[in-house]
């Protein structure tokens, strides 16, 4: 299975610090954001990965990750021009991913405890549609929340203001390559942007959008307070 981590977008809840350099380079504990996402997939099996940035920082990726033979994967990279959403991000992975293949991406903010292999092979097994993987949180409104009905979800909503469930969509989502044609019939949302969850919610609407659970810890570092409770929990996971 191919994988692609998605690390354009403006990290406009993280300046003063994005505006010198790409959210995804800042440090986490040790190591920079980025390597966390290339490091679970390599862990997961997928070793050909490509890379989605802006061009804010676009070479300093190329600099630290480069073909990505020190990190045991194999890297392309592509340039989102201008943030226009996560689904207009993941649409320029048509042609990395061919007709008819699957494949695992991850948002370059979510860090996350568990292994991805459980996920991958459950998903080899779905005959057709897609699967996001869901964390139950204590305060969902920063995320798409999914709407439960006998166990399925039902619909996901994007950052209510009063969540229906505590089940938070994280940033890891499975696909095959119908995702591309439905992310062509979608528009922008109020906000301008090309949204991952209305794309989800076709899936979710024919019926065919599993999900798991994460067991173990998920952050979405894309504030201060949780870049630093990131760096608080990978540095207890690697000590
Ligand atoms: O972290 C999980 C959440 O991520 C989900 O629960 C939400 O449903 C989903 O919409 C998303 O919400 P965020 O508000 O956290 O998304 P954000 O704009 O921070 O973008 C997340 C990542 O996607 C970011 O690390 C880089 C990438 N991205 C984003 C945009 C807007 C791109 O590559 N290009 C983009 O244009």
């Amino acid at each position: 299975m191919k994988g692609v981590v998605l690390a354009g977008g403006t990290g406009s809840r993280l300046r003063p610090l994005t505006q010198i350099i790409n959210k995804h380079l800042l440090p986490v504990g040790d190591l920079p954001m980025i390597q966390y996402a290339i490091d679970k997939l390599c862990q997961g099996g997928v070793q050909d990965i490509l890379m989605i940035t802006g061009k804010q920082s676009a070479g300093l990726y190329v600099d630290f990750l480069g073909s990505g033979d020190a990190f045991g994967v194999n890297l392309t990279y592509k340039i989102q021009e201008k943030p226009g959403g996560i689904a207009q991000a993941l649409a320029l992975a048509e042609g990395f991913v061919e007709k008819g293949e699957k494949f695992v991406v991850i948002l370059g903010d979510n860090l996350f405890q568990d292994s991805l292999q459980p996920f991958i092979d459950s998903y080899n097994q779905q005959a057709e549609g897609a699967m996001v993987l869901l964390k139950e949180v204590e305060d969902p409104r920063r995320y798409g929340v999914a709407l439960m009905k006998n166990e399925h979800i039902a619909v996901i909503e994007e950052k209510p203001e009063h969540p229906k469930s505590p089940f938070a969509v994280t940033g890891i989502y499975l696909y095959d390559s119908t995702v591309f044609d439905i992310i062509k019939s979608q528009s922008p949302s109020a906000r301008g942007e090309m949204e991952i969850t209305d794309v989800n919610n076709v899936y979710a609407a024919s019926g065919i959008l599993s999900h798991m659970l994460l067991k173990g810890w998920w952050i979405d570092a894309g504030t201060h307070e949780s870049l630093f409770q990131a760096t608080l929990l990978v540095r207890k996971e690697h000590s």
